[in-house]
């Protein structure tokens, strides 16, 4: 794979920055984005006051843990436009999640938020190993959904030439990839795969075509897709992380140096790691529920946002700035097998380390008697037999049942069995409310 790695004077300076002088411009702007909340936003002045604090109360980073949590049910009651803290007419762009029911979240960027935001993923594009003048194909999806247009104006501001395809009609993705011959790719990890199998449908060698790293987020993969990705297309593999609700994606990202986790930009977003269940902050180095405070965002600012997404904090490596570990899943993402917690994660591991399945899978959750029981379904690869199918599938169930100590079931079906994504995937099937 060709080296990418940023040269040193390429970075921005707070890239570089030591911890302490970091620390004191987190205190510095998180001191200003509490007091925006409670000025401008009546939901943040009334959670505030019922908890008992005032944004002259943060006097040291860890006076943070004093403020009371915002999440998504929250940014509902406030829908649409309640959580914003400028005039409505100061918001240049909306976007929205769409949230598996009912109303969707709404968030809104200033147009200095846009910049910052432009800034921060040109910054995480250099960071995965992208560089100015590369072809940059966005298969993320365009539209309210932040992935499409946070990925455009970031390779945009990094001096890319940006592709923008946004997701589907996948057959013209392998065609554009042909022809414009992009260095860099932007998709989903799942949506990925699809488009590799349609370069391989249409007698295309992946390891062939001009890309040479690919940036993927917006939903969990695990190591070993990247050893996969990494395999099959012969580049570079980096996670980027984000939340339309704290921005979009360039939260954080891994440096294609180390790919080692992601880094924070913590010059823009301050993160804390608690205890789901009791909310309280957790040391560095221990498993939880990320929770992140903008400190740096006009139109929405988000205190203590809590994201559901589990994962630890490590010491930076390749830059200064913390780590996140790559995200195992979102605690609504967890299932209950027979008491055991399982993350569809876990299961993609084992997949990937059975040479006989395809990384094309779904959990199906359903009631067996008076329990939930679990059954993969997962695509066998392309020239394997049935008979060796079947065989990969009991080697499954036990791999599950001793690494992950849970009896499940495993239903191995042809290729293209299940449904493709054109953005985020869904691993998990439920049935268990159904009759
Ligand atoms: O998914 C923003 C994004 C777009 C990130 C493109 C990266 C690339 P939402 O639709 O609001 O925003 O969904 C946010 O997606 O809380 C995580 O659960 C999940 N997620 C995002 N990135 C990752 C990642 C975008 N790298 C939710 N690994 C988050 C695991 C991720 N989960």
């Amino acid at each position: 794979m060709q080296d990418r790695t940023p040269r040193p004077e390429e970075l921005e300076p707070v890239e570089r920055a030591g911890v302490d002088e970091l620390r004191a411009l987190q205190l510095q702007r998180l001191r200003w984005s509490l007091r925006h909340a409670y000025d401008n936003v009546p939901h943040y002045r009334r959670a505030f006051e019922a908890a008992g604090v005032h944004p002259d109360d943060c006097r040291d980073l860890a006076d943070l843990a004093r403020f009371p949590f915002t999440g998504k049910a929250e940014l509902r009651e406030n829908y649409p436009f309640g959580m914003f803290a400028v005039p409505r007419e100061r918001v240049a762009r909306l976007h929205a999640s769409s949230g598996t029911t009912g109303r969707p979240t709404v968030v809104g960027y200033t147009k200095q938020d846009l910049t910052t935001w432009a800034r921060l993923m040109a910054r995480s594009i250099r960071a995965s190993g992208g560089r100015p003048g590369d072809r940059v194909h966005v298969a993320y999806g365009y539209g309210l959904f932040t992935g499409g247009l946070g990925a455009h104006y970031g390779a945009e501001e990094l001096g890319c030439t940006v592709i923008p395809v946004s997701g589907g009609m996948t057959e013209r993705q392998v065609l554009l990839i042909r022809d414009f011959e992009p260095e860099v790719i932007m998709v989903t990890p799942s949506y990925l795969l699809a488009i590799v199998d349609e370069m391989e449908r249409q007698g295309v060698d992946p390891r062939t075509t001009s890309l040479r790293v690919g940036i993927f987020g917006a939903e969990p993969w695990t190591e070993d897709m990247r050893r996969e990705i990494e395999q099959r297309l012969d580049m570079h593999a980096v996670d980027i992380y984000g939340l339309s609700e704290v921005m979009g994606p360039g939260v954080a990202v891994e440096c294609v140096e180390t790919k080692d986790g992601l880094h924070v930009w913590e010059d823009h977003f301050y993160p804390e790691i608690i205890d789901p269940v009791t909310g309280s902050v957790l040391p560095d180095g221990e498993q939880g529920e990320l929770v992140l405070t903008s400190l740096t965002k006009e139109a929405m600012p988000v205190v203590r946002y809590r994201t559901r997404d589990l994962t630890r904090l490590l010491p930076g490596t390749a830059r200064p700035m913390r780590r996140i570990e790559k995200i195992t899943g979102r605690t609504d993402d967890m299932m209950i097998v027979r008491g055991v917690n399982v993350f569809p994660t876990q299961i993609e591991e084992l997949i990937l380390r059975t040479p006989a399945l395809s990384p094309h899978f779904q959990c199906v959750l359903d009631r067996q008697g008076r329990l939930d029981g679990l059954t993969v379904r997962v695509e066998r690869r392309p020239g394997v037999t049935p008979e060796e199918a079947e065989r990969a599938g009991r080697a499954l169930v036990e791999q599950v049942k001793n690494t992950i100590g849970v009896s499940v079931a495993v239903e191995v079906i042809a290729p293209d069995g299940v449904e493709r994504s054109m953005g985020k995937m869904r691993r998990i099937v439920d049935h268990r409310r159904e009759r």
